[in-house]
């Protein structure tokens, strides 16, 4: 099944952001660390220009630690570009981020130089959150499915900066289906947009290569060789997914793969590696 799925007016987005990045002076990027490409929109590059810009990897709580320092390590090397770590729900890691901003505008951000940034990133990738902690208090809205910002706010950190929280809502670039899979088995995108067995067998190839140990530790599988349609068949008899007949339910033993992936319960796992990495 084609992915697609198409969460907002793409247009009028593009126009809400190129009409406000003149009067930003920071574009803080909220991207996905367990898929910082796949969770990217390719045209904020071409609008933002040579605008300085921090890229957040958030839920690196859920992503492959070594991963995430070479992805970190990737972005930092590109001109006018700072990438952070952080679990949006952790003040800690998140007040990191108005130095950083301060260090990419030295001139900004300091008495009567107000610093703008702007959040912007794909439905379900933490904005709504990180805002949250940055602010301190809760503002926009955290939602348990993926959704639109709608009215534009503008938010006084009352550290010299101000965000701007709308319009940051991209759409996922699906052009590509492998990231279209990616993007799925994250839970970034509509859940009646993909077929889930499909997205459970695309997680367990990726799983089976690049973290055999933890798929068996988890599901208790004695071999980790079988195709990915046989393994998601092994979760369900373990997990009791039976319908009448001894067959094993694919649906529902797909649904407590991605579940328990999306919930860390597997481990740390990351679905994509930087250019040029293995
Ligand atoms: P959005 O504004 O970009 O659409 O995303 P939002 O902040 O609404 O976050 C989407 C979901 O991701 C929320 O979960 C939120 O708690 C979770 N989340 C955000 N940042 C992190 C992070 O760094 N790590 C982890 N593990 N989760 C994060 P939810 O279940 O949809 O809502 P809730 O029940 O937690 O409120």
């Amino acid at each position: 099944m084609k992915i697609e799925w198409y969460p907002g007016h793409m247009a009028k987005a593009k126009r809400q952001i190129a009409e406000v990045l003149p009067k930003i002076d920071v574009v803080i990027e909220v991207l996905d660390a367990r898929l910082p490409l796949s969770s990217a929109n390719p045209m904020l590059e071409k609008l933002r220009g040579g605008k300085p810009c921090i890229k957040v990897l958030n839920k690196s709580d859920l992503a492959d630690t070594g991963i995430t320092s070479s992805w970190v390590a990737y972005f930092n090397q590109l001109q006018g570009v700072r990438a952070i770590p952080v679990d949006a729900r952790n003040r800690s890691a998140v007040s990191k981020i108005p130095a950083l901003c301060r260090r990419l505008v030295p001139r900004r951000g300091v008495p009567g130089k107000t610093l703008r940034a702007m959040v912007v990133g794909i439905p379900n990738v933490g904005k709504s959150t990180l805002i949250n902690t940055l602010a301190g208090k809760k503002i926009a809205r955290v939602g348990d499915k993926p959704a639109i910002t709608t009215c534009h706010q503008q938010i006084d950190l009352r550290n010299g900066i101000i965000l701007s929280d709308t319009p940051g809502l991209l759409w996922p670039h699906l052009e590509d289906q492998n990231a279209a899979q990616r993007l799925a088995v994250s839970g970034a995108i509509g859940e009646n947009a993909y077929d889930q067995v499909e997205a459970a067998l695309s997680a367990l190839g990726w799983l089976k290569e690049d973290y055999p140990e933890l798929l068996g530790k988890r599901y208790k599988l004695p071999e980790i060789s079988g195709e990915p349609l046989t393994l998601l068949e092994e979760i369900g008899r373990r997990r009791g997914c039976m319908v009448s007949g001894g067959e094993v339910d694919h649906r529902r033993a797909a649904e407590i793969l991605l579940n328990e992936l999306r919930g860390g319960k597997i481990g740390r796992i990351s679905l994509e590696h930087p250019p040029g990495k293995p």
